[in-house]
């Protein structure tokens, strides 16, 4: 195989302790908590609430921001369609890692599109993951403006020049308008808690 495919000398090595063994140790489950919807709907918002929320619970809790990720890890990536997929690529890779070691991985990524949202589920497991739609509409986004980008004239920017393909069944919907962060969080938390 070429280069960046998969080698057939690379073999997958199992350790000595067990993903029921980490469990054991944490007294919880991993989880995928998926959040998708577009840029200043109320994502990062509601995910950094819920993870103060399950820390304060005792839970162990991490999320995995867009914007920090883009920072770093996928920092070589821009906003065409390629590299959105590849974003999402490498951050449903990562949860789905995290999800082993037993996390409860809150994921905070636009993933304007439906297949790669699919991969993000397949990786983790289809227990193991919890797609939130935060259903926020576009004027409203516009109007929050929180980083002041819908300002700008960005291209390929989220539901102006590049399309988001709204879930068609996510286990959450969220309705920021009218709902607190706190509120919108502890819905989620509610739904971690009947699993976990
Ligand atoms: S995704 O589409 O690849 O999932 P991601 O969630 O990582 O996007 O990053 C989105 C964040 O990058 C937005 O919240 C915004 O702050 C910033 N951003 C910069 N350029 C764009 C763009 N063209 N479209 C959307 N968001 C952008």
């Amino acid at each position: 195989m070429g280069e960046g495919g998969r080698n057939e000398n690379i073999i997958w090595q199992n350790g000595k302790v067990s993903y029921e063994d980490r469990c054991a140790v944490l007294k919880q489950r991993g989880l995928v908590v998926w959040f998708t919807g577009l840029s200043g709907s109320g994502k990062s918002t509601v995910a950094a609430e819920l993870e103060k929320m399950l820390n304060e619970a005792g839970k162990a809790a991490y999320l995995l921001d867009g914007d920090n990720i883009r920072c770093g890890i996928n920092s070589d990536l821009g906003f065409s369609d390629e590299d959105r997929n590849e974003n999402i690529r490498r951050i449903s890779e990562i949860a789905a890692l995290f999800q082993d070691a037993g996390m409860i991985t809150l994921v905070s990524f636009i993933s304007p599109f439906r297949k790669m949202r699919q991969f993000a589920r397949e990786k983790a497991g289809e227990g193991n993951f919890i797609e939130v739609y935060v259903n926020t509409d576009f004027e409203t986004c516009m109007k929050r403006d929180p980083k002041g980008l819908y300002k700008k004239k960005i291209d390929h920017f989220t539901g102006k020049d590049s399309s988001y393909e709204k879930p068609s069944n996510p286990e959450i919907i969220l309705d920021t308008v009218g709902h607190t962060p706190y509120e919108c969080a502890k819905q989620v938390y509610d739904e971690i808690c009947r699993r976990n």
